[in-house]
């Protein structure tokens, strides 16, 4: 990639195609269809898209954590497949799932060892993340004893304790409740504003309105729609919404 598109993207997605194969009979399923575009340095980047659109298969390619059946994304300029392309990132997974008998005090420290942080930092960094996520009452409670809404919180924690600059948030508000959830949006302008580059994906209408400066709409692993919100919506009547934006996209295209 030249170096001009490397300054000023985080991500390039290009033309990502992921197939995958399922049951005795290899039965294809097309997750991911064509699909580019990139993520602009310093932008929060909304992937919205209804159940099953191909948000969180494309944020796995992104990550390393699949392989493409075509197509590419890369990170800073390096294909995903290259472990290098990740030394700068947070991800939090969609439902993410840890050590259920690890504390977030022991959770943090490993995540932070593994970002090879020196221990001072670590812990500095752990309590004080432990603190921002608010559950600091739960620093040494087992992981196995936590709530949907604890487990995503701590989840975030974990994405951050490496100060990344770009941070993957697969479905950040899920299973929170609506204090929670402001939580969540308040948190993501905080870094957005210390200059981190963030995409996060979601079907929350309001917070998407809310956060992000572009977005790109996927519907059956097509891309529909790309743009700022007010892009969108304001080439159909004031009144329209980012729910009927979805449907209408989705009937202009077909599918
Ligand atoms: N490992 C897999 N094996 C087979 N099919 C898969 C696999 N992962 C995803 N799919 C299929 O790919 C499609 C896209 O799934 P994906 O999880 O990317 O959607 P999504 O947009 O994240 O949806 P949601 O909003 O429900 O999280 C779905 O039809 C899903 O069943
Ligand atoms: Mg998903």
């Amino acid at each position: 990639m030249n170096e001009q598109i490397t300054k000023e993207y985080v991500v390039a997605v290009n033309e990502l195609h992921k197939t995958f194969h399922v049951g005795f009979f290899r039965k294809q399923v097309q997750a991911v269809r064509g699909i580019s575009f990139n993520v602009g340095r310093g932008e929060i980047f909304g992937l919205l898209g209804p159940n099953g659109a191909g948000k969180t298969t494309t944020i796995k390619v992104a990550m390393g954590l699949i392989g493409p059946t075509s197509g590419s994304v890369t990170i800073d300029g390096k294909h995903s497949h290259n472990p290098a392309s990740r030394t700068n990132i947070g991800y939090l997974p969609e439902n993410p799932y840890f050590h259920e008998y690890l504390t977030p005090e022991e959770l943090l420290d490993f995540h932070g060892r593994m970002c090879g942080l020196p221990k001072a930092t670590r812990r500095k960094r752990r309590d004080e993340l432990i603190e921002k996520v608010g559950l600091k009452e739960a620093a040494r409670r087992p992981l196995r004893k936590f709530s949907k809404g604890m487990l995503q919180r701590i989840g975030l924690a974990q994405a951050l304790i490496g100060d990344p600059q770009f941070l993957v948030l697969d479905e950040p508000m899920s299973g929170l409740d609506p204090i929670g959830r402001r939580f969540v949006a308040e948190l993501i302008e905080e870094l957005n504003r210390q200059g981190k580059t963030i995409l996060f994906s979601s079907h929350i209408l309001s917070d998407v309105e809310r956060l992000c400066h572009r977005v790109v709409i996927l519907h059956k692993g097509k891309k529909v729609a790309e743009g700022t919100l007010e892009e969108l919506l304001k080439k159909e009547a004031a009144t329209e919404t980012l729910e009927s934006l979805f449907m209408r996209k989705a009937l202009e295209s077909g599918e």
